[in-house]
């Protein structure tokens, strides 16, 4: 079987995007990173990915180029996209022609903590803030909203009395690398079909499989 053809978008430093070259770079892989894209031209994920000899892209910074993302998206034959730390709203056209196929990661217990402006070390405060024991990392189908397509898997992280947004930022990061990568390999070891994943995504017991989520995609 032809490995899953993956396109990660990532807008930042790209440790995830890391996290995923890593766990494919064996030829034998079930999936390969065949295409990083990027709205920000000095992102470290760019770099990350030409150090690995993997396809680049830049796109407008504002994301909204719905045509050319699908262009590229098409001339790398993916078949799955992962939103790894990329920052901008993927224009509707462009979820709706991967529906289902599509994954973004997100680093606290959706849905709190999650929706316009929520990102970096802006919700690692608000969970602390909160007074809240526990965060982690969801990672999520992306629908037309930010944060809020169905639940795909959660992985818990505590949170500790001593902690800083910086320190606990690293520690559910540390848990988004192992989380990411798995869901990925289930997602290609299903031909990039979401529900026989769900199916599949009993490879990994720390993390919490979302019981509705094949519901969510009857839909699709
Ligand atoms: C991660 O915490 C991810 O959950 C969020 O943005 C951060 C990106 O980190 N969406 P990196 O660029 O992968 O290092």
């Amino acid at each position: 079987m032809l490995p899953l053809q993956v396109a990660v978008l990532a807008s930042g430093h790209g440790s995830n995007l890391q996290a995923l070259l890593d766990a494919f770079a064996a030829p034998a892989a079930p999936a390969r990173i065949a295409l990083v894209v990027s709205n920000q031209a000095a992102a470290g994920a760019l770099e990350r990915a030409q150090r690995a000899r993997v396809p680049t892209a830049t796109i407008a910074a504002d994301g909204q180029d719905a045509d050319g993302l699908l262009a590229l998206l098409a001339r790398h034959d993916v078949g799955l996209v992962v939103l790894a730390g990329y920052l901008k709203k993927v224009p509707e056209r462009v979820v709706a022609a991967y529906r289902g196929r599509m994954l973004n990661v997100h680093p606290a217990l959706l849905p709190s903590f999650g929706g316009p402006g929520m990102y970096g070390r802006r919700v690692h405060e608000a969970v602390l803030a909160s007074g809240a024991r526990v965060s982690g990392v969801t990672v999520h189908l992306v629908d037309e909203q930010y944060d809020h397509g169905p639940i795909v898997a959660q992985w818990p992280v505590p949170v500790r009395p001593a902690d800083t947004a910086a320190t606990l930022a690293a520690r559910v990061l540390e848990a988004e690398h192992r989380l990411l990568p798995a869901l990925v390999a289930a997602f290609a070891r299903c031909g990039g079909e979401p529900r026989r994943a769900l199916a599949a995504a009993a490879f990994a017991p720390a993390a919490t499989i979302q019981p509705d989520f094949a519901d969510a995609l009857t839909s699709r």
